[in-house]
């Protein structure tokens, strides 16, 4: 940071851990810009959906991935979530959808469409620094981030938060389908062969599972004052 470019915080971390609340909360209040990687590769997911292309066609998927590359925007309002555009096209609730959620993890396993991200990823990061949150971050996408960080939280914990969200939402499921969809995609996000989920060297480790929004970004921009 001596050379005057802003900070690049990395978070990564397991599905419902809190990444997303937090990286939200901590570029508002740090004044950065937000990258959700997780969002690229939902776009991914989606598209893929909507062209009927099967998952198991990876090349067709890596062409979505050069084209999610492409037209992948995003706009953090001044209040509310982050908005997802392909080319001028918001896709914010529909890359949230069940479906999208069931079929990024496959999708994010293909190499060429992580290639694509993690380009994706880098390019949107300029001297102002930025919090970029998702699985591979202070692994693979930016080793060398000012600060990293692991937020993990207990299973039970996890299911739970994300079964309030999906209620909160309207959207239909039970919580024992959530839990199971949140336990295969950890399975898959951590046992893929291309930059598989996992603590990172230096990283931060803060487990959320009884600790506010809050007292969370609160640690991490501690943390990152200290660097
Ligand atoms: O953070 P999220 O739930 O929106 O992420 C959705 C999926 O995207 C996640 O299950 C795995 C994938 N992902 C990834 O492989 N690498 C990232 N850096 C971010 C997300």
């Amino acid at each position: 940071m001596a050379d005057g470019a802003g900070p690049v915080v990395a978070i990564d971390g397991p599905a419902a851990s809190g990444k997303s609340t937090v990286a939200l909360a901590l570029a508002r209040r740090l004044g950065l810009l937000l990258v959700d990687s997780g969002s690229m590769y939902r776009a991914v997911a989606f598209l893929a959906i909507e062209r009927k292309v099967t998952v198991s066609d990876e090349q067709a998927v890596g062409q979505i991935g050069r084209r999610v590359r492409a037209d992948y925007r995003a706009e953090l309002p001044e209040e509310g979530q982050l908005k997802v555009f392909l080319g001028s096209r918001e896709v914010t609730e529909q890359i949230r959808s069940a479906e999208a959620t069931g079929a990024v993890s496959d999708v994010s396993r293909i190499t060429a469409v992580r290639d694509e991200m993690v380009d994706l990823q880098r390019s949107m990061v300029s001297r102002s620094g930025a919090v970029v949150e998702g699985r591979d971050i202070g692994t693979t996408v930016f080793p060398d981030a000012t600060l990293k960080v692991f937020l993990d939280a207990a299973a039970e914990e996890r299911a739970r938060r994300r079964y309030r969200e999906f209620r909160e939402k309207g959207i239909d499921a039970t919580a024992s389908e959530v839990a199971r969809q949140i336990q295969r995609r950890d399975e898959i996000d951590s046992s893929r062969e291309s930059s598989p989920l996992m603590v990172s060297a230096g990283a931060l480790l803060i487990d959320t599972t009884d600790k506010a929004v809050s007292q969370v970004v609160e640690e991490i921009a501690r943390a990152l004052e200290g660097v």
